[in-house]
């Protein structure tokens, strides 16, 4: 199978690209590079001995994709494509509907027009706004975003559902995303934010570093048990894993599935920030500060339909996630810049 990966040079899908390539399918990477560097995937080369295509082209170029999809034979795309930052989509609503909406509808088109109607969406379990339920189950009803970026996902998982619906020639996989983090084992790919990280995982290990002076903890007083919000942080190689699962049940024609992708365990800041001085042995200094507008008390997944029907499960304990997160950090201490 040749997989058209686009987003491939950034976190999830430079992990994917690996992964995709150890199980032996042909990956083909598309990125404008707008939040992602190439040395990303010259790594990657150097993980799997495989030599990864890569255009450096917008989804947003009509042109560009057509250029690909002739040149390629492509059998499937995995869509990482899409900008992420939740704050700046609250200040950048237009940038962020025209980059991941358009930017959706042009690949679809030009996917159609040559007969590509496999696709598999990162989703995330921000659809389901302050969940009606936890553990989330895909039963969950969507509920209010709290901001664009979250509006884009829930938009483009209707589009993508009522593609689907139209013409069911179309196998679309919905995955949910629930917190991912971690690194490859080789410590040489990992997540790379820009300026000073808005997610966790990257802020405890810039203050591990020494880049960062102090975690700021936003709120104690949620209800969960210690007071701090509680998330399932997910290992971006179980992430990367579940891709490739997601192929192989559209390859026995999937229709339209929608999965959580998480672990089912739920961890708070505090238990974050003992798990990783536990897994590194580097003190994380914090303070409490006030909550952060828009966050929630507690998300984490129930997983069992991706068990039941992809034949998946997270393999990563939060130990491990902690240590592996740790090890791209100490290597990278300025990412892909150094
Ligand atoms: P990332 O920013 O590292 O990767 C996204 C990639 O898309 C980047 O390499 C960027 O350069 C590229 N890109 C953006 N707009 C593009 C465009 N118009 N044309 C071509 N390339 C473009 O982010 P990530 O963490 O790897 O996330 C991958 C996907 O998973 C995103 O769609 C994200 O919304 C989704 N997701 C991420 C999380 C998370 O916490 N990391 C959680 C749930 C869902
Ligand atoms: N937190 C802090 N201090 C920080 C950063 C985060 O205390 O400096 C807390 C948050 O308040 C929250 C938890 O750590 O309780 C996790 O926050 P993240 O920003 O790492 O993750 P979120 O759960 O807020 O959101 C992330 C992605 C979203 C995605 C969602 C899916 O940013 O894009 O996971 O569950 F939709």
């Amino acid at each position: 199978m040749k997989i058209l990966v686009t987003g491939g040079a950034g976190f999830i899908g430079s992990h994917t690209v690996v992964e995709l390539q150890q199980a032996g399918m042909d990956a083909v990477v598309v990125d404008n590079l707008c939040n992602a560097s190439e040395k990303s995937l010259q790594r990657v080369e150097a993980i799997t001995g495989k030599k990864v295509p890569f255009y450096k082209t917008d989804i947003l170029d009509r042109e560009g994709l057509e250029r690909i999809f002739s040149t390629e034979k492509i059998d499937a795309v995995i869509h990482f494509a899409g900008l992420k930052a939740v704050g700046e989509s609250v200040q950048k609503p237009w940038e962020y509907y025209q980059n991941n909406i358009t930017g959706t509808l042009t690949l679809v088109d030009v996917m159609r027009k040559h007969g590509v109607k496999n696709i598999i969406f990162s989703s995330s379990a921000t659809v389901y706004g302050n969940p009606a339920f936890i553990p989330i189950t895909e039963e969950c009803p969507k509920g209010q975003c709290t901001n664009p970026y979250g509006w884009t996902k829930s938009m483009l998982e209707q589009i993508l559902t009522d593609i689907q619906k139209a013409d069911p020639e179309w196998n679309v996989i919905l995955l949910r995303y629930f917190n991912p983090i971690g690194a490859h084992k080789s410590g040489t790919i990992g997540e790379n934010p820009n300026g000073i990280p808005n997610n966790l995982m990257p802020y405890i290990t810039q203050v591990a570093v020494g880049k960062l002076k102090e975690l700021g903890v936003f709120g104690n007083d949620y209800s969960t048990p210690d007071g701090t919000g509680v998330r399932d942080y997910i290992h971006v190689l179980d992430l990367a894993a579940g891709h490739v699962k997601a192929l192989k049940m559209i390859e026995e024609k999937a229709g339209l599935k929608i999965y959580n992708l998480g672990t089912g365990v739920g961890y708070s800041v505090l238990d974050m920030v003992k798990n990783f001085e536990d897994a590194t042995g580097v003190k994380i200094p914090y303070v409490i500060r006030d909550r952060r507008p828009g966050d929630i008390d507690a998300c984490y997944a129930d997983a069992s339909l991706a068990k039941e029907e992809l034949g998946w499960e997270a393999q990563y304990g939060i130990k491990e996630m902690c240590a592996d997160s740790w090890r791209w950090q100490k290597n990278n201490p300025n990412g892909y810049e150094d």
